[in-house]
């Protein structure tokens, strides 16, 4: 069984497992949809799951347009999505 931790989705605590991929985790949080596109609104998640498509875009830790699948979870991380 491995150790959960603590992250915050914009501004929500959740426990989830500790190295699992920040993308996988939100995805299981219920949190298909990550940002819209600035153009068109159109609603974007995980597409290719492997840091190539660019549609998983989050905020982590202040940092803008980091991609949430190629992210492990980290104690206390801050994950701010664009729905
Ligand atoms: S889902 Fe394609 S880069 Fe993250």
């Amino acid at each position: 069984m491995s150790a959960h931790v603590t992250i915050f989705v914009d501004g929500e605590a959740h426990e989830v497992p500790e190295g699992l991929l920040l993308g996988h985790a939100l995805h299981a949080l219920g949190n298909a949809r990550l940002r819209r596109t600035p153009r068109s609104g159109a609603p974007r998640g995980l597409f290719c799951g492997m840091g190539v498509c660019f549609d998983c875009l989050v905020e982590i830790d202040g940092r803008a347009a980091a991609r949430a699948c190629v992210e492990p979870v980290r104690a206390g991380m801050r994950v701010r999505t664009g729905r």
